[in-house]
């Protein structure tokens, strides 16, 4: 046996098979030192006449997750990876790739310059690049379809979808799917290919695409559902160039790749990667551990309470529910058995499954049933008598040491906390609807929560698979608060000018799925009015406050669910309400406002400015730890397209400078509105950004 290392790829050689090893903690990123190493090895075994053959494989937990993406915004350090990937193909010796875990973007594009692919059981697949802004860059796009044709490998490389062991195997991307030890079974199928040729993609003649149209019809469909994002587009314009020899079709692909690697949507969807990860690294909490939770109450079953039950059953969590009385309870139970119907539906879990889920919840109307919760969290109506009373009760049935917890949207939570005996035990949780579907966690500690409960809150966040921003308090803590100000902002133009619909126009070309007054049609208007009265009694009497929504609601118009709000909903159809119409330019007349034209550019950066300069001061306000938790708020609770990075980050790209210009000129119009948020003006004094607070 003979053995060479570099610091990333070892080889050892045994019985004729070279066993490559990529041993790059944590995810085997394709770091210069790994391409390097491969390089070598190819090189060696090459040369060494006792290897016939050689199998790749990673150590860890995974085969490899790709390109290093902390390389990308540095100047490349060869190797390339195409090169690297050349060298593999090139050798005369059968090389297999054995892929456990998961082997994704130029992981997966170096197991297709292998000669054959195995993997395990549980091994997912995928070339995610498209959600990083970027394409496959290393041949990904040539070989792939050249492998499993056109219409399969548009389908993984535009959507970015990993493909399991089974869906691999039958679409040929895998030889074989190996049961047991994945090494072993490896090298015995290297060995039977010992004296084969070798199987090469690039050599494979280009397929024929599924139809004439094929790439037109693809490039329309992508687009469509891209929403403004260019490298799903850009991934079907490589592919195309599939159907040219393959030397032309991986130059073609590279310009694509390198074009896109500069540009501002994959800086931006870099940024969301790495802010998605650094949301959960809080300063300070390193020294806190979480308390342990295995039991999960929840107090209230309507439709905030069902879905976080759902959660956090579907998480593994025994969960009691808790109702105001016996006809709410049973409400309560159909609620969470509908949102479990849903999965069965999809074929996302069996009937039996679900029969197993509901053996683990248990109800109650008496709250000695929580006795034994280790987290409970509270969804009842949003007034603060109401959660007050809660909490008293809760205090006196809940286990010292249990953590108790609000959805609350908008109200005090030192208040709520100080209702117990125990503050420092309370803390926000604060789900979005549908609950067990919505990825975003907002956890908001209160001025006394004790730091293992927020601890507590993340831990319990990430078994339910959200991505958890911490929070403070204040009205609407982060992401609420912000939506005020988007929804004020739409409302000031509404006045002025602009029709609900080209507001929804314009923010949905911005890249939002749904447009803010739809949003309102579809969660009903009597919400947002119920919260405008609450408020009423301190809304500043200088602040500007447009009556619109209120007439619409007091015209008995709610939205969907009664056929007409801003829209009139008929046949499955929506089309602008035109009573609304008239109520618009009755309030503009009524203001004495002459109505002008918005452009949707101008909609668009009245929006965005509104959001940037409020998450401004929510960072100053210490609310947000950072910009970036600002950015994931709004990327994974509202919808903010991920390739603007979140409204932070877009203010970056955008440059602070000419943001606080534009602010300063709204302000003419509107002092009191666009009045500059102070960390804007210091970030543009100091001549930094919005980045430089979001630490390493
Ligand atoms: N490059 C650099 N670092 C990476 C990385 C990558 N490709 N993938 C993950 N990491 C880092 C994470 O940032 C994290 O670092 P941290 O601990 O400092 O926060 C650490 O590795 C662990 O990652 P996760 O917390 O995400 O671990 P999980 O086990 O939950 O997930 C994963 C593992 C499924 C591999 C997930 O990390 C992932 O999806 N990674 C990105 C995969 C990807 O997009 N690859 C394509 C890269 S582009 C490319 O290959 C271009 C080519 O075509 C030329
Ligand atoms: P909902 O009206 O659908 O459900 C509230 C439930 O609480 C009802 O089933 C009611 O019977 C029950 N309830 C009321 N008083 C109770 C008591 N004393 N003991 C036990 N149960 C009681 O309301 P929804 O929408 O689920 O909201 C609940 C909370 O979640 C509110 O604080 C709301 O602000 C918050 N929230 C709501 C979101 C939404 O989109 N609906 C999003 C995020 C938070």
């Amino acid at each position: 046996m003979t053995e060479t290392e570099t610091a990333a790829v070892g080889i050892a050689v045994d019985d004729g098979i070279a066993v490559i090893t990529i041993d790059n903690p944590p995810v085997n990123a394709i770091s210069q030192a790994v391409r390097q190493g491969l390089i070598d090895a190819m090189a060696e075994i090459a040369t060494n006449d006792a290897v016939e053959a050689a199998v790749i494989i990673g150590a860890g937990r995974m085969f490899m997750a790709g390109a290093d993406v902390r390389e990308f915004g540095k100047p490349p350090l060869p190797p390339t990876l195409p090169e690297t990937i050349s060298a593999i193909e090139a050798s005369e010796k059968p090389v297999v790739v054995a892929i456990h875990g998961v082997a994704l973007g130029g992981g997966l594009e170096i197991a297709l310059g292998c000669h054959y692919r195995l993997v395990a059981p549980g091994a997912k697949l995928g070339l995610p690049e498209v959600s990083l802004g970027i394409i496959p860059g290393a041949g990904g796009t040539q070989r792939l379809p050249r492998l499993i044709g056109f219409e399969a490998a548009l389908d993984l490389i535009t959507t970015g979808r990993q493909a399991g062991a089974e869906e691999a195997a039958q679409s040929g991307l895998a030889d074989a799917i190996i049961e047991g030890d994945l090494k072993q079974g490896a090298l015995d199928f290297a060995k039977r290919r010992i004296g084969e040729p070798p199987r090469r993609l690039s050599a494979i003649e280009a397929p024929k695409p599924e139809s004439p149209d094929f790439f037109a019809e693809a490039k329309a469909a992508v687009a469509r559902r891209a929403r403004g994002q260019e490298s799903p587009v850009k991934a079907v314009e490589a592919l195309e160039a599939a159907i040219l020899p393959f030397a032309e079709g991986v130059k073609r692909e590279r310009e694509i790749f390198v074009e896109l690697r500069g540009s501002d949507q994959a800086k931006a969807l870099r940024h969301a990667f790495f802010a998605e990860r650094a949301v959960a690294k809080v300063p300070g909490l390193d020294d806190a551990k979480p308390r342990d939770v295995a039991a999960v109450g929840v107090i209230g079953g309507g439709t905030m309470g069902a879905g976080i039950s759902v959660a956090a059953l579907r998480a593994g969590y025994s969960v009691t529910l808790i109702e105001a009385d016996v006809g709410a309870l049973a409400r309560g139970r159909e609620n969470i058995s509908k949102n479990l119907d849903g999965y069965v539906s999809r074929g996302r879990m069996t009937e039996d499954a679900k029969a197993d889920l509901l053996g683990k919840l248990a109800a109650s109307v008496d709250y000695g049933a929580l006795a034994d919760a280790d987290l409970v969290i509270e969804a009842v109506f949003e007034d603060m008598d109401v959660k007050k009373e809660v909490f008293a009760k809760l205090d006196a049935a809940a286990r010292p040491g249990a953590v108790l917890a609000t959805n609350t949207s908008y109200l005090d939570i030192n208040e709520i906390a100080a209702a117990t005996k125990r503050p420092s035990d309370v803390l926000g949780l604060h789900f979005f609807a549908p609950a067990h579907i919505m990825r975003l966690l907002e956890i908001v500690r209160t001025g006394t929560t004790a730091p293992d409960v927020i601890a507590t809150g993340f831990a319990v966040g990430r078994k339910l698979g959200k991505v958890s921003v911490l929070a403070g308090v204040c009205d609407g803590f982060i992401g609420n608060r912000i939506l005020a100000h988007f929804r004020k902002q739409a409302d000031y133009m509404v006045e002025d000018g602009a029709m609900p619909w080209d507001i929804d126009a314009a923010m949905e070309a911005f890249g939002l799925p749904m447009g803010p007054f739809k949003v309102m049609d579809l969660s009903g208007l009597d919400i947002s009015y119920a919260m405008r009265r609450r408020l009423a009694p301190t809304r500043p009497a200088e602040e500007r406050y447009v009556a619109i929504a209120d007439r619409v609601c007091e015209a008995g118009w709610l939205g969907r669910k009664t056929g007409r709000g801003w829209y009139v909903y008929e046949d499955g159809t929506a089309t602008p309400n035109p009573d609304a119409e008239k109520i618009v330019i009755e309030e503009s007349k009524r203001k004495g406002i002459t109505r002008r034209d918005f452009s949707p550019e101008e909609i668009q950066t009245r929006i965005l400015y509104a959001m940037i300069n409020e998450g401004a001061r929510i960072v100053e306000e210490g609310i947000a730890l950072r910009p970036l938790d600002v950015d994931m708020v709004e990327i994974m609770g509202y919808g903010f397209p991920r390739w603007r990075g979140g409204p932070m980050c877009a203010a970056d790209i955008i440059g602070l400078e000419r943001v606080l210009a534009d602010i300063r000129a709204f302000a003419s119009e509107d002092a009191y509105y666009w009045e500059a948020a102070p960390l804007l003006e210091r970030l543009v004094a100091e001549g930094k950004s919005f980045s430089d607070l979001n630490g390493g």
